[in-house]
This record gives structure tokens, C-alpha cells and sequence, in this order.
């Protein structure tokens, strides 16, 4: 798609803060939704894991070493969900990033929900549902979520996993759910989500899965024209320089998922 400015003027689209703006603060902190929010942008995109005591957080990966460091500054070793939120909480995860960030803990998904409280739309991505050690995750990540004042018109949960997507809605058919699409050839994954839509047509239109955010580099032109032709919106992740940016709102994406939202703020203001 062309890289040109000259035909996106006007256009509008998503602009959306992977993992918080987690180009220009440690991923997943308070420090990334507050710089997030402090840019303007639309949405902010974080993953939810849990804690051995069953409490959800905000947190990427399943181990800790990559971002989270001891009262020594040495990598934390394990899984995140074989410690108590009492021990993650000594956690410092910002260090990683800088040192100017090594007040920053991995935080509770309510304490997120709480301080976002509906300024922008939140996106919480399901890493882990199916966990041995915790059957109740999506009852809890549920009940999370709609404890929020009018939690279901902010936020929105999405998966890589359609089941997860599913036991949400049966939980509870007003939480708003959206899929999440991985490699080159999705076509047998549309296919099924189109399926799934028709079997979600039954509950409020409300509920619909609406959009699809699949891995920029899949998209092109022809398959965003199709994926707009089934009734999807369609936001591109993860989309980090202004050339990249620009090819996809080309290729005519709605929104684009983003470590740097003040790359793409700027291009709004531009076009
Ligand atoms: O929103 C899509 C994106 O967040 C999925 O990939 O690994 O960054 O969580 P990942
Ligand atoms: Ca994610």
C-alpha cells in the first residue's frame, strides 16, 4: 500500500496504546496508561494473567525475568502465576525500561479499571484462562470488569483463543468481546469468526464481535476490502513507525494498535 499521505486526508481512525504507550514507558504500568492517557488517545490495549492467590493483574508474559526485578535489581525467575499478589507487588518493573521508572509495580487489573474509569476504551487481551490452579478466572475477570461503573460500554475483552471469547459472553452477554487474528494466512479464521458472529446475532446487537486486530504485516488492501465486506472493523497491531502507519490507514484500517501513540497522534493532526 502506498506510504503518501495526500489520500488520508480527513480519514479517522482508532489510535490505540499497546500496553499502554509501552514505547515510551515500561509495558503494562500505571506510568504507560498515564502517559497514554495524557496523549489523547482512543484505546488502551493491556493483557491480564493471574496470581497464585487468584487475583487478576495486568502482565505480558507468563514468566517474569524480562521485565520484573528483586529489591537486588536481579531478574525475577518463574511464572507470575506461582507468586501471591503480596510478593508481586515487591516486584519492580519499571527498572528494566529505566531506572527513572523503578517505583513501578505490576499492577491489579482493577486498580487499572479503577484509575481509567472510562476516560478511554479498554482492551484487555486474555493470555490464560485455562490455568490448572484457577478454574474461576474468567468468573472473576467478569465480575472485574462489570463491578466498573457502565463497564460494558468501555471495556472490551479480545483472545487469540474463540473459546475464551465464548465462556466471556455466556458469563455475561453484555460484555463487548473481540478476536484476535495470528499469521500469514488467516482465511480459515475469518471463515470461523463469521460463523461465530452469526452465533453471537442471537444476543444484543451490542454484543457482536465488531472488529478483528490481526498482525499488521498480514494485511493488504484486498483482505482489509474483505474483512470490511463480512461487517469487521479492522485494527492493526503492532503498527510502530509513521511509514508503517500510514501504509496501513492506506490499506484502509480503522485503528491502529501502537507503542508509540505520539507517532500516530501527530499523523492525526497532520492529515
Ligand atoms: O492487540 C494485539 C496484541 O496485543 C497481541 O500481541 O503479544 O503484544 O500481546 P501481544
Ligand atoms: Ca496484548
Amino acid at each position: 500500500a502506498s506510504t503518501s499521505i495526500d489520500r488520508l486526508e480527513g480519514k479517522e481512525f482508532q489510535i490505540i496504546a499497546h500496553k499502554g504507550a509501552s514505547g515510551l514507558a515500561p509495558e503494562n504500568t500505571m506510568a504507560a496508561f498515564q502517559k497514554a492517557l495524557d496523549l489523547g488517545v482512543d484505546q488502551i490495549e493491556l493483557d491480564v494473567r493471574h496470581t497464585k492467590d487468584e487475583e487478576i493483574i495486568v502482565f505480558h508474559d507468563q514468566r517474569l525475568d524480562r521485565v520484573a526485578r528483586d529489591t537486588l535489581g536481579n531478574p525475577v525467575t518463574g511464572d507470575v502465576h506461582d507468586y501471591t499478589l503480596e510478593e508481586i507487588k515487591q516486584f519492580d518493573v519499571g527498572s528494566w525500561y529505566d531506572s527513572h521508572y523503578s517505583d513501578q509495580r505490576i499492577p491489579t487489573l482493577k486498580e487499572v479499571l479503577d484509575f481509567i474509569n472510562g476516560q478511554v476504551t479498554v482492551l484487555i487481551e486474555i493470555k490464560h484462562m485455562d490455568h490448572p490452579h484457577y478454574d474461576d478466572f474468567a468468573e472473576k475477570l467478569v465480575e472485574v470488569v462489570m463491578s466498573e461503573d457502565d463497564g460494558e460500554s468501555w471495556i472490551i475483552l479480545q483472545s487469540y483463543e474463540p473459546e475464551y471469547l465464548d465462556i466471556v459472553h455466556e458469563l455475561d452477554s453484555l460484555i463487548q468481546t473481540k478476536a484476535l487474528i495470528i499469521g500469514e494466512d488467516s482465511a480459515p479464521l475469518i471463515a470461523f469468526y463469521v460463523e461465530t458472529r452469526i452465533h453471537m446475532g442471537r444476543a444484543k446487537e451490542s454484543n457482536r464481535m465488531k472488529a478483528i486486530n490481526p498482525q499488521w504485516e498480514t494485511l493488504s488492501p484486498r483482505r482489509v476490502f474483505q474483512m470490511h465486506a463480512k461487517g469487521y472493523q479492522v485494527h492493526a497491531y503492532p503498527v510502530n513507525t509513521r511509514e508503517d502507519m500510514i501504509k496501513m490507514l492506506n490499506a484502509g484500517v480503522d485503528g491502529i494498535i501502537t507503542d508509540y501513540p505520539n507517532v500516530a497522534i501527530q499523523l492525526r493532526n497532520e492529515i
